[in-house]
């Protein structure tokens, strides 16, 4: 079976990294076809940056990253240095990019691949806010049937919010990109907190990153160790999430997820629910599913995957 051609859209934080890393690990099963930076965890400049550094740590220097939007569709621009560091990639000591930018814009990236490629061979790997994604179908509306699908983080219903007692970062961050990208009609598969809360970076997981004696290790596990103190603080939990992993994750081996393909709408003009998704998990509206949103996973499963991953390069 071919390698499944992917774009990661993403806005490096330590856990964009690893899932990056873990894509980049898996060759035979995916065919990242370049990743577009997105402003979020830090702005669009560092994000840009982080996407290459992670590029070179990974010994790909040759990948093509595209910055993109550096704000939301509408909203102001709101980062979380405070979880992911002043340059959103702190913890490991990695060496500036030498790799460029590469040309086009991230949308004009997105929308001239979703054109060359074979409809339906292509899927989209959302790990930050949805700006880039959702400019990019209201640009070019005819490839929204050409994308083979959507696997993305964010949101988060069960869990609740992240950032305000409703709403998770990335969807918070652009709702009304993430209201075009639910209402795109494209099949989606959500990684909310509600799963990436129990992909928690515990001590012993840490401690294999750092054990495989290789700089990808070492800068995974230094990320961590950087990455949970946030988490372990506010929630008192063992480790950190690794939200953006079970993206890469769910792709390798779907089976180490589950969860129930319901309606998932995105809030826009409530001040105080801004940004939440509303899974309508018993079905009691009209509303069609429109996304398989994750409830549950086997982080044993998900972990063992990672570290044998990571381990390849
Ligand atoms: O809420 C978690 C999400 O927000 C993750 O994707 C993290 O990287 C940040 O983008
Ligand atoms: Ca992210």
């Amino acid at each position: 079976m071919p390698p499944r051609k992917i774009i990661i859209d993403t806005d490096p934080g330590q856990d964009d990294a690893v899932a990056i890393l873990l894509a980049l690990a898996s060759p035979a099963e995916i065919e990242v076809l370049g990743l577009t930076a997105v402003a979020g965890n830090v702005p669009l400049e560092l994000t840009a940056r982080n996407a290459r550094m992670v590029c070179e740590l990974a010994g790909r220097p040759d990948l093509a990253v595209h910055a993109g939007c550096d704000r939301p569709l509408l909203q102001p621009l709101r980062t979380a240095e405070h979880v992911h560091g002043r340059t959103g990639l702190d913890g490991p000591d990695l060496p500036d990019p030498t790799m460029p930018l590469a040309a086009p814009h991230a949308v004009d990236f997105i929308v001239e691949t979703l054109r060359s490629h074979p409809p339906g061979s292509v899927t989209l790997c959302p790990l930050g806010p949805l700006t880039n994604i959702a400019t990019a179908f209201r640009r070019a509306p005819d490839i929204v049937a050409r994308v083979a699908g959507i696997v993305m983080m964010g949101g988060a219903y069960f869990e609740v919010g992240n950032v305000t007692p409703a709403a998770e970062f990335n969807i918070h961050v652009d709702p009304h990109a993430a209201a075009i990208v639910f209402g795109a009609g494209v099949p989606l598969t959500v990684m909310p907190l509600d799963v990436t809360h129990k992909a928690l970076v515990t001590r012993p997981r840490n401690d294999a990153f750092r054990a495989l004696g290789t700089p990808v290790g070492s800068a995974v596990a230094r990320m961590t160790d950087f990455f949970e103190r946030f988490d372990k603080e506010k929630y008192g939990s063992p480790g950190a999430p690794l939200h953006d992993p079970c993206v890469i994750a769910y792709l390798l081996r779907p089976e180490l997820f589950s969860g129930r393909h319901v309606n998932v709408a995105v809030e826009t003009a409530s001040p105080l629910t801004l940004g939440m998704t509303v899974a309508d998990w018993w079905g009691v509206t009209d509303r069609a599913p429109n996304a398989l949103f994750m409830g549950d996973l086997d982080a044993d499963g998900v972990f063992a995957l990672l570290t044998e991953r990571l381990a390849r390069l």
